[in-house]
């Protein structure tokens, strides 16, 4: 006789195998796009696939990589493959990052944990946006891997002093300031659709209002003076600023156009990556993110002389699907990809990708 309790394992169990067979099937970054796109509420899709205004520049974002071709190399072995990078001191096992989003609650229940877990279970870098919906310490604690903090500088000084404090004890090993953000840009697509959702949980933040147009280089240097951890700044596009950010004493630059979702029409990222690759000249690391959504775009990102990458969006279409899990599948499925790409171009190692593994 099938009990109650019995026929409802069952049917969980089922459901579960349903899901988890789900997941194998998506093989690239775009499958979990598709099946994101079918589970998330439109308005939470909204705000994660919009960018600003005309929405150039998240085009760009993409079509910049799309345009580059590789120039592979014939008969090196290739027999081992090694992805590792060393960044700020620390082993990474591959150069791939989890960049800061907010949001995540509108995504999954369990949120900023879920993906901090996903990330880990994948070895892979993740950074708590200061925008989480969960206090940075419960999401550093729990999630069992690396994590860095990405920092919006409050109005309130003493605040963020305190804010940083935080991160750093729960266990933050570095900090991104995102500096491209002295207001919100013209999200129309999100506004468009932004009603639907309930109001944001910012437990980590002074308010709404949470943004500092007054934000100087001044700022970075008080910062610094008690920051424990190193300090990178996200956001940097011109290579001017790139220059000023490695005089003002920053362990690393992430060059960011916040995911063509502040100011449209700015350049792709990748684009923006070599004049600020040649004005660093090698003081600091240099991660890049925007449009990552192949191993192939790694490569590339690697060969124009990023130290590592970023990824947004893609780890949140995973979150949508299958919580963790899909995080660790998306976060694995780029892995591999660079990989099989590293083998194919003839560049077993991180060090041997250099500007010759472009074509032209
Ligand atoms: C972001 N991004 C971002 N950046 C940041 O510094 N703090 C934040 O809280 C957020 N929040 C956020 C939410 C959502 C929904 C998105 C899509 C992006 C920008 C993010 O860190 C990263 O720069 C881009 O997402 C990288 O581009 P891709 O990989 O999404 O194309």
């Amino acid at each position: 006789m099938i009990t109650r309790r019995g026929a409802l394992l069952a049917a969980l169990a089922s459901a579960l195998a349903r899901a988890q067979g789900g997941i194998e099937k998506l093989l690239s970054l775009y499958d979990f796009e598709g099946e994101a796109h079918t589970r998330i509420s439109p308005a939470a899709w909204d705000r994660i696939a919009g960018g600003a205004a005309d929405e150039l520049t998240l085009r760009w974002n993409r079509e910049a990589y799309d345009r580059l071709r590789l120039n592979p190399r014939v008969l090196v072995d290739v027999s081992k493959i090694d992805t590792r990078v060393n960044l700020l001191g620390a082993e990474l096992p591959f150069p791939i990052l989890l960049a800061p989003t907010g949001g995540q609650g509108f995504i999954h229940p369990e949120g900023d944990v879920a993906a901090a877990r996903g990330a880990a279970a994948a070895r892979a870098t993740y950074v708590i946006s200061s925008s989480a919906s969960m206090p940075v310490e419960d999401i550093a604690k729990r999630a069992g891997g690396t994590v860095w903090f990405q920092l919006y500088v409050q109005k309130d000084r003493g605040f963020t002093r305190e804010l940083v404090r935080r991160a750093e004890d729960a266990g933050c090993r570095a900090l991104c300031v995102t500096v491209d953000s002295p207001t919100f840009g013209m999200r129309n697509r999100e506004a468009r659709s932004s009603g639907q959702l309930p109001a944001r949980q910012l437990p980590n933040l002074q308010g709404r209002d949470y943004l500092d147009p007054s934000l100087t280089w001044k700022d970075i240097d008080w910062l610094r003076g008690f920051a424990r951890r190193p300090v990178l700044l996200k956001g940097i596009l011109n290579p001017d600023d790139a220059v000023l950010a490695v005089k003002a004493g920053v362990a690393g630059v992430i060059v960011s156009n916040h995911g063509a979702r502040n100011l449209d029409t700015v350049p792709a990222t990748i684009d923006a990556l070599p004049r600020i690759v040649e004005q660093v000249a090698g003081r600091v690391p240099v991660i890049v993110d925007g449009g990552i959504r192949r191993g192939t775009d790694v490569i590339k990102a690697l060969a124009l002389g990023a130290n590592a990458v970023q990824v947004g969006r893609p780890y949140l279409w995973g979150l949508g699907v299958a919580g963790a899990e899909g995080v660790t599948r998306v976060v694995e499925i780029l892995r591999k990809e660079l990989e099989l790409a590293m083998a194919l171009m003839g560049r077993p190692t991180v060090k041997s990708i250099d500007r010759s593994a472009l074509w032209g």
